[in-house]
């Protein structure tokens, strides 16, 4: 937007505007206002009335003898007659083009009670003069009862003799209406134009309801009368204005009101035209300057000053301009004011737009406009762009709110998942730095299709488990913990982060990393393909049964890793929660020792312990939930019951009718008795010999033992089952590896654990609590 072009064409359009201003002409002034009314030295006024010229008042004050006036001042006030005395009248008002006369020009017929009939006949006469009577300013009224009066005139020549007249008749039925004068008890009746003179005269209508008509108001008697005056000045006073006595009375009113307008020429029987080509000193052109010439009606002319002039057009040296420009009412601008002959000019100033006329529309600011005009819109952009502003500020403050917010609530959740506590571990241990990823929200967001349904692997007290895939195309188990409510459940998880940290065995499943940003913390394991040792045992539609040699190889495993924690690491550790729920199996079917689908309060719950005891009902260490200690040997106790799952394929819960619902009882029971094979695995006892499982079903036996100092360790049962493996020849039916011895060497020396159960001893406070908590005492 050009706002230059704007302003000029506002400004433009401004100037036309005061150039139509320019253009007005006020109407001239009478010029009996005016200063120059009479020849100077002349008489200006007669009484109140004022003379102009080309009237006056004595010898060479006025145009010519029609013109001249005698002022009778034996009159109160004085009276002003014409030199050429016409008629009987006295003039009342003068103006441009206009007398007033008063005259008693009347015609009466009256009839006495006799039946004598008295008549009376009004004349005028101004023939020659240059006055001739206005017919639209007068009228002829006639009141009485059957009567007509006859008028008739002619103007100044006798061709021009006209008559006209109206009859008043009078009804016996209808009284007539005062104020009206339809013929009934008065009539009206114009007269033709341009008369110079005319004859008023009355005369009775002789019909049959005559004299019942005249009878009815006047008895015998009537008067009726006849005049020609200004129209409107006599009012018809009805029914009263015909009775006898009021003749008089009637008549006394009408003579008051006899007043007649005249019109008037400066000459007549010429035109403008005319005199002005015979301009000479018998009949001069008396129009002055700054003048013009109006043809009249009459047949004459008549001068008047010229638009924007004032003054007397007869008298030299005519008309004068006008300066409208003065100050005062009579000032025609509402500012700036220019005068100049026969015209003006109002302006506007600079800023302001108008015709700058008081009449008009005045001036009004310009600049104002178009400023108020500029504003709104700057004002409307400003206002449009400043909350586009504000729009994208708040949207930057919200989404820097948002963000910290984001910030804030990840180092909440940081701290409070006992991110404190891992950085502590982290500065004082640098393997744990080594050994543990930190990673963001995002990425495991990325890499679980943000935790969709799809991806989940298991769901168990203590969370949930998604399968991911990290941005370099790992496979990965991310373990999402349940919102943690209990800060020392955040110290179990910082734990086992540690702990897991300082693990780094075959059969372990391997963390990764953790993320504690999240409202729930997450771990990231590495991802093992073949699930639980549980369901290959128990699930009956397990397509591929798991053979006694994978099943020693397991437990081998599993004793290896438990050795491992309990002896070999640097501080004991016991996984407290051993289950074959607990160990996973990987591509190979060696055992991977973890927790995944298990928690201490799920445990609790399904096997509706009465106390906090940690750990899964069925695998539980009797003693320790006597006496609420853990030791290493509840560990053992744990791992007796696995071996007896993978001897007879039951779960430590039987779910069987039996009294002995407790796999260990049931189990111990069958040693004792020596009807082992009763209840051996029927798949164990295809595949192998009689010696082996007896070996095992020995181990499994010392494990179970009630008192714990009976049990061997973890080390001591990982090399009896690794002779039995050494021993152990494939059997006929036996699919084996032929890597596996080689495997199992290396796994020998490693050692089991399990993530969330295990317990630094001596370290934790909250293993500490628990002891106390599941102390009977
Ligand atoms: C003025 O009027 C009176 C009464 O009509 C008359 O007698 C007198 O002569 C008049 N005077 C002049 C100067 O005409
Ligand atoms: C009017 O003027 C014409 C010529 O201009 C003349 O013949 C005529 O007589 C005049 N009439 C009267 C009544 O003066």
């Amino acid at each position: 937007m050009h706002l230059s072009w704007l302003l000029l064409l506002l400004s433009s359009m401004g100037a036309i505007t005061v150039l139509v201003g320019t253009n007005t002409v006020i109407t001239p002034k009478n010029m009996l206002t005016t200063t120059n009314t009479t020849k100077p030295g002349c008489q200006r006024k007669c009484g109140n009335l004022t003379i102009p010229y080309p009237f006056g008042i004595g010898q060479n004050c006025y145009l010519q003898g029609s013109f001249g006036i005698i002022c009778n001042t034996s009159y109160n006030p004085p009276r002003a007659f014409p030199v050429i005395p016409y008629s009987d009248f006295d003039i009342l008002d003068i103006t441009e083009t206009q007398i007033m006369i008063r005259t008693t020009i009347i015609a009466s017929r009256c009839q006495n009670s006799q039946g004598n009939v008295t008549f009376e006949t009004g004349n005028l006469d101004m023939w020659g003069s240059p006055f001739t009577i206005s017919n639209t300013a007068n009228k002829l009224t006639v009141i009485g009862c059957n009567n007509y009066a006859v008028f008739s005139g002619s103007g100044d020549t006798a061709e021009s003799y006209q008559r006209t007249g109206c009859i008043s008749l009078c009804s016996i039925e209808t009284e007539p209406v005062p104020g009206h004068c339809p013929g009934l008890g008065c009539c009206q009746d114009s007269v033709p134009f341009g008369w110079q003179g005319f004859t008023i005269s009355l005369f009775g209508v002789e019909d049959e309801q005559g004299v019942n008509s005249i009878a009815r108001f006047l008895s015998n008697q009537s008067c009726s009368y006849a005049f020609y005056a200004e129209k409107g000045s006599f009012i018809f006073g009805g029914a009263s204005d015909l009775t006898l006595n009021n003749f008089d009375v009637v008549r006394n009113r009408i003579m008051k009101q006899l007043n007649m307008v005249l019109d008037w020429n400066i000459k007549l029987n010429t035109s403008c035209k005319m005199v002005k080509m015979s301009n000479s000193s018998i009949n001069p052109y008396l129009c002055q300057s700054n003048t013009r010439c109006i043809d009249t009606e009459e047949g004459g002319y008549r001068c008047s000053c010229l638009p924007g002039y004032e003054g007397n057009p007869y008298l030299k040296p005519g008309c004068t301009d006008i300066n409208e420009c003065i100050a005062g009412p009579n000032n025609p601008c509402t500012m700036a004011c220019v005068n100049s002959p026969g015209s003006y000019k109002c302006s506007c100033p600079r800023g302001y737009t108008g015709d700058g006329l008081k009449s008009g529309i005045g001036c009004v600011r310009i600049i104002d406009k178009s400023s108020s005009a500029l504003n709104k819109f700057t004002l409307g952009l400003g206002i449009s762009l400043g909350i586009i502003i504000l729009l994208i500020v708040a949207w930057w403050f919200s989404t820097i709110i948002k963000r910290r917010r984001i910030i804030k609530q990840k180092a909440i959740n940081f701290e409070r998942n006992g991110g404190l506590l891992l950085q502590q571990q982290m500065a004082a241990d640098e393997s744990v730095v080594a050994a543990i990823k930190i990673f963001t929200v995002e990425e495991l967001e990325r890499a679980t299709d943000h935790f969709i349904e799809d991806r989940i692997l298991g769901k168990g007290g203590q969370g949930t488990v998604y399968k991911g895939m990290l941005s370099e195309g790992r496979i990965v188990a991310i373990k999402m913990c349940k919102v943690i409510v209990d800060q020392n459940q955040c110290g179990d998880f910082v734990n086992e982060v540690i702990i897991l940290s300082n693990i780094n065995h075959r059969n372990v499943v391997k963390l990764l990393g953790c993320c504690l940003e999240h409202e729930a913390p997450l771990q990231v394991f590495e991802f093992i393909p073949n699930g639980t040792l549980d369901h290959h045992i128990h699930s009956p539609i397990s397509e591929f049964l798991i053979t006694w040699r994978m099943r020693l190889q397991i437990a081998s495993d599993l004793a290896g890793a438990l050795s491992y924690l309990h002896s070999s690491s640097s501080i004991p550790i016991f996984h407290r929660d051993i289950k074959s729920s607990n160990i996973l199996l990987d591509d190979k079917y060696r055992a991977k020792l973890s927790d995944f689908g298990t928690s201490k309060s799920v445990a609790i719950d399904q096997t509706h312990a009465t106390t906090r005891v940690m750990g899964t009902f069925g695998y539980l260490d009797p003693e320790y939930y006597l006496l609420g200690q853990y030791t290493e040997k509840s560990d053992v106790y744990s791992f007796g019951v696995v071996l007896v799952e993978l001897l007879t394929g039951q779960k430590a819960i039987r779910s069987t009718l039996e009294e002995e619902k407790s796999l260990t009882s049931w189990f111990l029971s069958h040693m004792e008795n020596s009807r082992l094979l009763d209840i051996i695995d029927s798949q164990v006892v295809k595949e192998t010999s009689k010696e082996e499982f007896l070996i095992i079903a020995e181990i499994a036996n010392r494990c179970l033992n009630l008192d714990r100092n009976r049990r061997p360790t973890m080390k001591e049962v990982l090399l009896e089952i690794e002779a039995v493996l050494s021993l152990h020849l494939p059997h006929a039916n036996e699919q084996i590896e032929p890597k596996s011895r080689q495997m199992f060497s290396e796994t020998s020396n490693g050692v089991f654990f399990s993530p969330s159960t295990f317990y630094l001893e001596n370290s934790s406070s909250s293993s500490a609590d628990v002891s106390l908590l599941n102390n009977p005492r």
